[in-house]
């Protein structure tokens, strides 16, 4: 019991101090070119679908996407200052108190590599538990990305518990 209480404390240590790093980590962001956006006014929706598409996730209808933009709780997006396109994305939807599960990372494949990825996953986590005292947060990570989700504290099958998903075969973009 103490022990699960030590590592409840220092997690949330880890968090803080994650949350206390972010702005100095998003000031160096700007200088570069790059800015944070938490809602989807002035994201360019088509050029975010053709990121999606580009990385391999499937093309989707705009539209579509517009509805379940108006649906998610938390959204995030990094804009290329010198194009004003977005070049790295994620979002989560959930209940708003217990649970959350994040969807559709990505990061434009010309931008991977430089931190944009990291620094977006770790402000989405830090709104979510931090601002939101949302403590459950889930992903679905395909195989190659699971060192990366890893490494921000996410954890596969955590104490045995394994996700199932329901896939429709009627499935439409
Ligand atoms: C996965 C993804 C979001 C990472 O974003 P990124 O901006 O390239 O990553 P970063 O530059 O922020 O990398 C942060 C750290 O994660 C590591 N990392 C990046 N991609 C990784 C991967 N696929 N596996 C393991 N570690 C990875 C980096 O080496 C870096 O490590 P460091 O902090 O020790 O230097 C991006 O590569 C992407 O969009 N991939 C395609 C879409 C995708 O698969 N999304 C996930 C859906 S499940």
């Amino acid at each position: 019991m103490d022990e699960f209480r030590l590592t409840e404390h220092k997690l949330f240590d880890r968090e803080r101090e994650i949350a206390d790093s972010l702005p100095a980590i998003f000031a160096i962001l700007q200088t570069r070119g790059f800015n944070l956006h938490r809602t989807f006014t002035n994201l360019d929706l088509n050029h975010l679908n053709t990121i999606f598409v580009s990385v391999g996730f499937p093309k989707r209808d705009p539209e579509k996407i517009k509805i379940a933009l108006q649906h998610t709780d938390s959204l995030l997006w990094i804009e290329y200052t010198k194009t004003q396109k977005p070049v790295a994305f994620a979002r989560a939807t959930g209940d708003g108190v217990f649970n959350a599960i994040i969807w559709d990372v990505v990061v434009d494949p010309s931008f991977q590599g430089i931190g944009l990825g990291k620094a977006l996953m770790e402000r989405l986590v830090e709104e979510l538990v931090v601002e939101k005292g949302i403590w459950n947060i889930g992903l679905y990570a395909e195989g190659r990305v699971v060192g990366f989700y890893r490494d921000l504290g996410f954890a596969a099958d955590p104490d045995g518990i394994r996700g199932m998903v329901y896939s429709s075969k009627q499935k439409k973009t």
